[in-house]
């Protein structure tokens, strides 16, 4: 499915998100970089924007993804970032990770773990890839908790969204995909359980603008 929406991908997201996505991203580098990194996993990078806002010199960012043409996009437009680099953009499993044990300071995933066949499994394999006291950071949809707020993602998730997968992908199931899988993914304190239960610690979850996303951190036990 992202391959077939990967060229109108970063549009719609602009619009979807009336731009807050930028300020998201920015806030997950922010997250990340409070910590002293030099090595970074970025999983289900798509067309790199997380991966782009982290981009430093000196620190080695390596984003992954299982949709060729999501990464083809992110690797044209590296050139106009010139951090090719910087950024190693490689087609890999997030649930099968080609990586050692314990390799990166962090790993982030933005809007990636929703879209996992086997939950679990993908986030026990950032686990494992991650270093001991390593952290990973993960921004996700959530669901707005208040009456008002609720009304205006029902209106959102409903007609909008599908609208521009329509108006501008040509695709609106792909996007009717994208607002029910955020309407069942488990969020807020059940996601920070599967967290714990992966075997992660000191979970802290930021809500962001009126509840539709949450980004969560964590980190690897030191002696795993
Ligand atoms: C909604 S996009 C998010 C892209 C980007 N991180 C962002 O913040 O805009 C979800 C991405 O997850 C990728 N994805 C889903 N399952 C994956 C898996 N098992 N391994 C790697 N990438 C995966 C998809 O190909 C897609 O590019």
């Amino acid at each position: 499915m992202f391959n077939i929406i990967a060229p109108t991908y970063d549009t719609i997201n602009k619009y979807m998100t009336l731009n807050s996505d930028k300020s998201w991203r920015k806030k997950v580098s922010n997250i990340v970089y409070k910590k002293n990194v030099k090595s970074i996993l970025d999983v289900a990078t798509g067309t790199g924007d997380i991966a782009f806002e982290m981009a430093k010199d000196n620190v080695k960012i390596i984003a992954i993804d299982n949709a060729n043409e999501m990464l083809e996009i992110a690797k044209e437009k590296s050139k106009d970032f010139n951090t090719d680099s910087i950024i190693d953009f490689q087609l890999d499993d997030a649930e099968n990770l080609t990586f050692s044990d314990n390799s990166f300071d962090a790993v982030t995933v933005g809007f990636g773990v929703r879209n996992f066949e086997d939950l679990k499994k993908g986030l026990s394999e950032m686990y494992r890839v991650l270093k001991p006291e390593g952290q990973i950071v993960i921004l996700e949809t959530a669901v707005p908790q208040t009456i008002i707020s609720k009304i205006g993602y029902f209106l959102h998730t409903n007609l909008l969204i599908p609208f521009l997968g329509l108006a501008i992908a040509k695709n609106s199931n792909a996007y009717k995909y994208l607002s029910k899988s955020a309407k069942n993914f488990p969020h807020g304190e059940r996601f920070k359980e599967i967290l714990n239960e992966t075997g992660f610690c000191d979970v802290a979850i930021e809500s962001e603008t009126f509840g539709v996303v949450n980004i969560y951190s964590a980190n690897k036990l030191i002696n795993n």
